[in-house]
Protein backbone atom coordinates (compact mmCIF):
# COMPACT_ATOMS: atom_id res chain seq x y z
CA UNK A 1 0.00 0.00 0.00
CA UNK A 2 2.64 2.39 0.83
CA UNK A 3 5.19 3.52 -1.06
CA UNK A 4 9.07 3.58 0.59
CA UNK A 5 8.66 7.78 0.46
CA UNK A 6 6.24 7.35 2.84
CA UNK A 7 7.20 5.04 5.05
CA UNK A 8 10.27 7.20 5.49
CA UNK A 9 7.99 10.19 6.13
CA UNK A 10 6.23 8.47 8.62
CA UNK A 11 9.87 7.73 10.42
CA UNK A 12 10.86 11.18 9.99
CA UNK A 13 7.18 12.98 10.71
CA UNK A 14 5.76 10.55 13.29
CA UNK A 15 2.53 10.82 10.97
CA UNK A 16 1.56 9.96 7.90
CA UNK A 17 -1.42 11.64 5.68
CA UNK A 18 -2.66 9.64 2.98
CA UNK A 19 -5.32 11.34 1.04
CA UNK A 20 -8.11 9.56 -0.57
CA UNK A 21 -7.62 6.13 1.05
CA UNK A 22 -11.04 5.45 2.68
CA UNK A 23 -14.23 5.14 -0.29
CA UNK A 24 -16.40 7.75 0.08
CA UNK A 25 -19.59 5.24 0.33
CA UNK A 26 -17.33 3.71 3.45
CA UNK A 27 -17.42 7.11 5.17
CA UNK A 28 -21.00 7.70 4.75
CA UNK A 29 -21.58 4.37 6.17
CA UNK A 30 -20.11 5.25 9.29
CA UNK A 31 -21.48 8.62 9.64
CA UNK A 32 -24.88 6.86 8.90
CA UNK A 33 -24.66 4.28 11.80
CA UNK A 34 -23.43 6.69 14.45
CA UNK A 35 -26.38 8.75 14.08
CA UNK A 36 -28.09 5.87 14.39
CA UNK A 37 -26.57 4.86 17.68
CA UNK A 38 -26.65 8.23 18.89
CA UNK A 39 -30.52 8.48 18.23
CA UNK A 40 -31.48 5.33 19.53
CA UNK A 41 -29.05 5.30 22.83
CA UNK A 42 -31.02 5.47 25.80
CA UNK A 43 -28.51 8.31 27.74
CA UNK A 44 -31.35 9.56 30.45
CA UNK A 45 -29.16 8.38 33.37
CA UNK A 46 -25.82 9.05 31.49
CA UNK A 47 -24.14 12.43 31.76
CA UNK A 48 -20.27 11.50 31.78
CA UNK A 49 -18.85 14.37 29.16
CA UNK A 50 -15.48 14.09 28.06
CA UNK A 51 -12.70 16.99 28.27
CA UNK A 52 -9.00 16.69 28.33
CA UNK A 53 -8.55 19.74 30.74
CA UNK A 54 -6.57 17.69 33.57
CA UNK A 55 -8.11 19.15 36.18
CA UNK A 56 -11.55 18.30 34.75
CA UNK A 57 -10.99 15.04 33.44
CA UNK A 58 -13.74 12.47 34.39
CA UNK A 59 -12.45 8.97 34.85
CA UNK A 60 -15.99 7.71 36.26
CA UNK A 61 -17.35 3.84 36.21
CA UNK A 62 -18.93 5.06 32.74
CA UNK A 63 -15.73 5.99 31.52
CA UNK A 64 -13.13 3.31 32.98
CA UNK A 65 -15.77 0.25 31.98
CA UNK A 66 -15.67 1.38 28.51
CA UNK A 67 -12.97 -0.14 27.19
CA UNK A 68 -14.98 -3.32 25.86
CA UNK A 69 -18.43 -1.04 25.40
CA UNK A 70 -19.79 0.96 23.08
CA UNK A 71 -20.81 4.29 25.32
CA UNK A 72 -21.33 7.73 24.73
CA UNK A 73 -19.72 11.05 25.92
CA UNK A 74 -21.27 14.33 25.65
CA UNK A 75 -19.72 18.05 24.92
CA UNK A 76 -18.79 20.40 27.83
CA UNK A 77 -20.87 22.90 26.30
CA UNK A 78 -23.66 20.29 25.53
CA UNK A 79 -26.06 21.05 28.67
CA UNK A 80 -27.78 24.12 29.43
CA UNK A 81 -27.72 24.82 33.41
CA UNK A 82 -30.74 23.20 34.55
CA UNK A 83 -29.04 20.15 32.94
CA UNK A 84 -31.15 19.53 29.88
CA UNK A 85 -29.58 19.28 26.64
CA UNK A 86 -29.15 22.44 24.82
CA UNK A 87 -29.43 20.57 20.99
CA UNK A 88 -30.66 17.48 19.76
CA UNK A 89 -28.41 14.43 20.73
CA UNK A 90 -26.62 13.75 17.86
CA UNK A 91 -25.70 17.36 17.90
CA UNK A 92 -24.55 17.04 21.88
CA UNK A 93 -22.07 13.68 21.53
CA UNK A 94 -18.38 14.15 21.63
CA UNK A 95 -17.71 10.96 20.98
CA UNK A 96 -18.17 7.41 21.20
CA UNK A 97 -16.16 4.83 22.44
CA UNK A 98 -14.40 2.24 23.03
CA UNK A 99 -15.18 -1.24 21.33
CA UNK A 100 -17.24 -0.02 17.79
CA UNK A 101 -14.49 -1.88 16.27
CA UNK A 102 -15.45 -5.16 17.62
CA UNK A 103 -19.05 -4.54 19.05
CA UNK A 104 -20.56 -3.00 15.61
CA UNK A 105 -20.95 -4.53 12.03
CA UNK A 106 -20.46 -1.81 10.65
CA UNK A 107 -17.35 -0.14 11.98
CA UNK A 108 -15.78 -3.79 12.01
CA UNK A 109 -16.26 -3.80 8.41
CA UNK A 110 -14.20 -0.47 7.94
CA UNK A 111 -11.58 -1.55 10.53
CA UNK A 112 -10.73 -4.75 9.30
CA UNK A 113 -10.69 -3.63 5.40
CA UNK A 114 -7.87 -5.26 3.83
CA UNK A 115 -6.44 -2.48 2.86
CA UNK A 116 -5.14 -1.13 6.60
CA UNK A 117 -4.22 -4.13 7.37
CA UNK A 118 -1.76 -3.81 4.49
CA UNK A 119 -0.90 -0.21 5.84
CA UNK A 120 -0.18 -1.03 9.29
CA UNK A 121 2.26 -4.02 8.07
CA UNK A 122 3.91 -1.80 5.51
CA UNK A 123 4.83 0.28 8.59
CA UNK A 124 6.16 -2.87 10.77
CA UNK A 125 3.17 -3.65 12.75
CA UNK A 126 2.62 -7.32 11.65
CA UNK A 127 1.27 -8.38 14.80
CA UNK A 128 -1.49 -5.68 15.86
CA UNK A 129 -3.99 -5.59 18.20
CA UNK A 130 -6.95 -3.46 18.02
CA UNK A 131 -7.12 -2.19 21.20
CA UNK A 132 -9.49 0.70 20.78
CA UNK A 133 -11.70 2.87 18.68
CA UNK A 134 -13.95 5.85 19.10
CA UNK A 135 -16.13 8.28 16.42
CA UNK A 136 -15.17 11.95 17.30
CA UNK A 137 -17.79 14.25 16.87
CA UNK A 138 -16.31 17.71 16.90
CA UNK A 139 -19.58 18.89 17.00
CA UNK A 140 -20.28 22.58 15.40
CA UNK A 141 -19.72 25.62 17.69
CA UNK A 142 -19.29 23.48 21.30
CA UNK A 143 -16.86 20.85 19.72
CA UNK A 144 -14.25 20.57 22.50
CA UNK A 145 -10.38 21.03 22.20
CA UNK A 146 -8.17 17.81 22.70
CA UNK A 147 -5.07 19.26 24.50
CA UNK A 148 -1.78 18.79 23.05
CA UNK A 149 -0.99 14.86 24.02
CA UNK A 150 0.91 11.72 23.02
CA UNK A 151 -1.70 8.53 22.71
CA UNK A 152 1.31 6.66 24.76
CA UNK A 153 0.57 8.37 27.86
CA UNK A 154 -3.45 6.70 27.41
CA UNK A 155 -2.70 3.54 26.10
CA UNK A 156 0.87 2.20 27.02
CA UNK A 157 2.94 -0.81 26.16
CA UNK A 158 6.55 -2.10 26.79
CA UNK A 159 7.90 -1.45 24.09
CA UNK A 160 5.89 1.68 23.23
CA UNK A 161 3.39 0.22 20.27
CA UNK A 162 0.81 2.22 20.22
CA UNK A 163 0.04 3.74 16.70
CA UNK A 164 -3.27 5.78 15.56
CA UNK A 165 -5.00 5.47 12.55
CA UNK A 166 -7.32 8.81 12.37
CA UNK A 167 -9.77 8.87 9.24
CA UNK A 168 -11.44 11.87 8.02
CA UNK A 169 -15.23 11.27 7.62
CA UNK A 170 -15.59 15.05 6.72
CA UNK A 171 -13.47 17.79 5.59
CA UNK A 172 -11.09 18.99 8.14
CA UNK A 173 -9.98 22.20 8.28
CA UNK A 174 -8.64 24.86 10.77
CA UNK A 175 -11.92 26.34 11.09
CA UNK A 176 -13.44 23.04 12.14
CA UNK A 177 -10.95 21.80 14.34
CA UNK A 178 -8.24 19.57 11.83
CA UNK A 179 -5.65 17.73 13.59
CA UNK A 180 -2.31 19.46 14.81
CA UNK A 181 0.94 17.88 15.20
CA UNK A 182 4.80 18.33 16.19
CA UNK A 183 6.59 16.99 12.89
CA UNK A 184 9.46 15.02 14.37
CA UNK A 185 8.23 15.20 18.14
CA UNK A 186 7.82 11.17 18.26
CA UNK A 187 11.34 11.27 18.95
CA UNK A 188 11.47 13.13 21.80
CA UNK A 189 10.79 12.07 25.53
CA UNK A 190 7.22 10.16 26.41
CA UNK A 191 6.06 12.70 29.30
CA UNK A 192 3.71 11.08 31.39
CA UNK A 193 1.06 7.87 31.94
CA UNK A 194 -2.62 7.99 32.53
CA UNK A 195 -2.69 5.57 35.13
CA UNK A 196 -5.97 3.50 36.82
CA UNK A 197 -5.36 4.37 40.45
CA UNK A 198 -3.76 1.08 42.26
CA UNK A 199 -4.73 2.89 46.13
CA UNK A 200 -8.83 3.46 45.19
CA UNK A 201 -10.63 4.35 42.69
CA UNK A 202 -10.24 7.02 39.31
CA UNK A 203 -6.95 7.33 37.09
CA UNK A 204 -3.87 9.88 38.25
CA UNK A 205 -1.02 10.82 36.22
CA UNK A 206 2.96 10.00 36.34
CA UNK A 207 5.29 12.02 35.17
CA UNK A 208 7.80 10.74 33.29
CA UNK A 209 10.05 13.39 32.01
CA UNK A 210 8.45 17.35 33.10
CA UNK A 211 10.02 18.85 29.67
CA UNK A 212 6.37 20.91 28.51
CA UNK A 213 5.05 18.80 25.45
CA UNK A 214 4.92 21.83 22.37
CA UNK A 215 2.22 24.58 23.06
CA UNK A 216 -0.21 25.20 20.57
CA UNK A 217 -0.78 28.71 20.75
CA UNK A 218 2.69 29.21 19.93
CA UNK A 219 3.23 29.86 16.22
CA UNK A 220 5.27 27.26 14.23
CA UNK A 221 5.12 24.83 17.40
CA UNK A 222 2.45 22.33 15.97
CA UNK A 223 1.46 22.51 11.91
CA UNK A 224 -2.45 22.13 10.48
CA UNK A 225 -3.09 18.94 9.23
CA UNK A 226 -5.96 19.81 6.58
CA UNK A 227 -7.18 17.22 5.34
CA UNK A 228 -10.20 16.15 3.12
CA UNK A 229 -12.96 13.18 3.96
CA UNK A 230 -11.82 9.98 3.23
CA UNK A 231 -8.33 11.08 4.47
CA UNK A 232 -6.43 8.68 6.72
CA UNK A 233 -3.93 10.14 9.08
CA UNK A 234 -1.55 7.29 11.24
CA UNK A 235 0.07 8.69 14.32
CA UNK A 236 2.99 7.56 16.42
CA UNK A 237 2.23 6.42 19.47
CA UNK A 238 4.81 9.78 20.87
CA UNK A 239 3.73 12.02 18.58
CA UNK A 240 2.16 15.48 20.27
CA UNK A 241 -0.78 16.18 18.34
CA UNK A 242 -4.01 17.22 19.49
CA UNK A 243 -6.93 19.74 17.95
CA UNK A 244 -8.40 22.88 18.55
CA UNK A 245 -12.36 23.39 19.49
CA UNK A 246 -14.99 23.77 16.81
CA UNK A 247 -16.65 27.00 16.62
CA UNK A 248 -17.64 27.25 13.32
CA UNK A 249 -21.07 25.84 12.09
CA UNK A 250 -19.64 22.85 10.46
CA UNK A 251 -19.22 19.50 12.21
CA UNK A 252 -15.93 17.64 12.08
CA UNK A 253 -16.75 13.85 12.35
CA UNK A 254 -13.76 11.38 12.02
CA UNK A 255 -13.23 7.92 13.04
CA UNK A 256 -10.20 6.44 15.13
CA UNK A 257 -8.65 3.05 15.81
CA UNK A 258 -5.78 2.21 17.81
CA UNK A 259 -3.59 -0.80 17.47
CA UNK A 260 -0.92 -2.11 19.53
CA UNK A 261 1.77 -4.89 18.82
CA UNK A 262 1.01 -8.42 20.26
CA UNK A 263 4.81 -9.07 21.02
CA UNK A 264 4.58 -5.85 23.61
CA UNK A 265 3.68 -5.59 27.47
CA UNK A 266 0.23 -4.61 28.03
CA UNK A 267 0.36 -3.26 31.77
CA UNK A 268 -3.08 -3.76 34.14
CA UNK A 269 -2.99 0.12 35.23
CA UNK A 270 -3.49 1.17 31.50
CA UNK A 271 -7.24 2.80 32.13
CA UNK A 272 -8.53 0.76 29.08
CA UNK A 273 -8.96 -2.63 30.17
CA UNK A 274 -12.11 -4.78 28.71
CA UNK A 275 -13.49 -8.86 29.32
CA UNK A 276 -13.87 -8.61 24.92
CA UNK A 277 -10.36 -10.57 23.70
CA UNK A 278 -8.29 -8.10 21.44
CA UNK A 279 -8.24 -9.45 17.58
CA UNK A 280 -5.69 -7.76 15.08
CA UNK A 281 -7.15 -6.40 11.79
FE1 LIG B 1 -4.50 11.27 20.23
Amino acid sequence: MLTAEQVAAYDRDGFLVVEDFAAKEDGAALIERADELMRTADLSEVRTIFTTKEQERVSDDYFLGSGGEIRFFFEEEAFAPDGTLRQPIEDSINKIGHALHDLDPVFDRFSRQPALAEVAADLGLDDALLVQSMYLCKQPRIGGEVGCHQDATFLYTDPITVTGFWFALEDATVDNGCLWAAPGGHRTSLRKLFKRRADGPGTEFEVLDDAPLPDPHEPGALVPLETPAGTLVVLNGTLPHGSDENRSARSRHAYSLHCIRASAAYPSWNWLQRDLPLRGF
